[in-house]
């Protein structure tokens, strides 16, 4: 009986540390590329060039970039002063950030 619960026990450990740490590591990655490439005019989740355009929740949704989508399109195309980052940046790479960009927003940038 003991030797089930260990067994079990270890089960979901293993399985944990199979579907945590690649999250993690995506987020880290985000989080690097974050600060590579979008800090300089976005830190804390602000814009530093057009106050109303800042990556808060409130302004994403309202702006149309509510989703890892819309995001991952400006982050490609570019609009007004922000440059496009497809040359810079592979699909994949924008498709990190933007999540990384929607998952800071939704904790109120707390962690920056
Ligand atoms: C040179 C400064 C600059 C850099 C670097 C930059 N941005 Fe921007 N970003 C802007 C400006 C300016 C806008 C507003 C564009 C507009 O609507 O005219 C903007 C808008 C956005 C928006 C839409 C925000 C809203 O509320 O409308 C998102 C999302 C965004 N940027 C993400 C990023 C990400 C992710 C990166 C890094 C890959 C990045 N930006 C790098 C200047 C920058």
């Amino acid at each position: 009986m003991l030797k089930r619960i260990a067994i079990a026990v270890l089960g979901a450990l293993v399985g944990w540390a199979i579907v945590v740490i690649p999250v993690r590591a995506e987020t880290d990655q985000g989080a690097t590329l974050f600060e590579t490439h979008c800090v300089g005019c976005h830190i804390n989740g602000g814009n530093i060039i057009r106050r109303g355009k800042t990556l808060k929740l409130k302004a994403l949704e309202k702006n149309g970039y509510g989703t890892e989508a819309a995001i991952a399109e400006i982050v490609t195309n570019g609009k007004g002063n922000m440059s496009a980052y497809q040359d810079r940046l592979t699909a994949e790479e924008i498709q990190i950030v933007s999540a990384y960009v929607l998952d800071q927003a939704r904790q109120d940038w707390q962690k920056h």
